[in-house]
C-alpha cells in the first residue's frame, strides 16, 4: 500500500539515502539539512514523498517564484518504477500549483538523462530550444539557521 504525503524535515534521513542512490539527481549544499529547511519553509505544501508502509520509495520538491514553478528531485526507488509512482507525485505538485495561481512549471534536466526526458516528454512537457541557462555562485550567502 502506498500513499502520498507532505515532505517534511523528519524525512531528512531516507531522503537523502534515495537522492544519493538515484541516477541523474544531482546534490549540491541546496540539499544540506538546512537549506532543504529553508526551501520547504519558503514553499509550503509543494513537496511529497511517496510510502510504502513507513518507507519512502518517491520524491518531489516543489518551488515558485511567485510566477513559475520549479520542480527539483523528482525520484524514485529503482525497485518501484513503473507503477505509476512518479507520475502521482508530479499531478499532486502540479495540482498543488494550480491552487496558488502557478500557470506554468520549469525542470532541468542533465542533457544526457535521455530516460528523464523521455519521462517528461511524454507528459507533455517540452524543450525549450531557443534559451540558455545561465548560472552564477553567489558570494557569501548569509545561511539561515533554523
Ligand atoms: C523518472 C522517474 C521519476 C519515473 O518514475 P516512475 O514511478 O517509474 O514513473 P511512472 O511509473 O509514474 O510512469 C508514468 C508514465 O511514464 C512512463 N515512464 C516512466 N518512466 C519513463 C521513462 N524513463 N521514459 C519514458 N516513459 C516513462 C510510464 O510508462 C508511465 O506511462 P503510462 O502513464 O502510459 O502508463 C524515475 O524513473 C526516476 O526516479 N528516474 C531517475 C531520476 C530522474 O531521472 N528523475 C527525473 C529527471 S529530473
Amino acid at each position: 500500500m502506498s500513499n502520498i504525503r507532505l515532505m517534511d524535515m523528519g524525512d531528512y534521513p531516507q531522503l537523502i539515502d534515495l537522492w544519493r542512490n538515484t541516477e541523474n539527481i544531482g546534490l549540491s549544499k541546496a540539499d544540506s539539512p538546512v537549506n532543504l529547511d529553508a526551501f520547504l519553509q519558503r514553499n509550503p505544501g509543494l513537496s511529497f514523498v511517496i510510502l510504502d508502509d513507513d518507507k519512502i520509495i518517491g520524491t518531489l520538491l516543489g518551488g515558485h517564484d511567485g510566477r513559475r514553478g520549479a520542480i527539483y528531485h523528482l525520484a524514485v526507488n529503482k525497485e518501484y518504477r513503473y507503477k505509476g509512482y512518479g507520475k502521482a507525485l508530479l499531478n499532486h505538485c502540479l495540482a498543488a500549483f494550480a491552487d496558488i495561481g502557478i500557470e506554468r512549471c520549469h525542470i532541468h534536466v542533465y542533457a544526457d538523462n535521455q530516460s528523464g526526458l523521455d519521462f517528461w516528454q511524454k507528459h507533455g512537457w517540452f524543450t525549450r530550444p531557443e534559451l540558455v541557462l545561465l548560472s552564477k555562485d553567489i558570494g557569501n550567502p548569509v545561511k539561515v539557521d533554523r
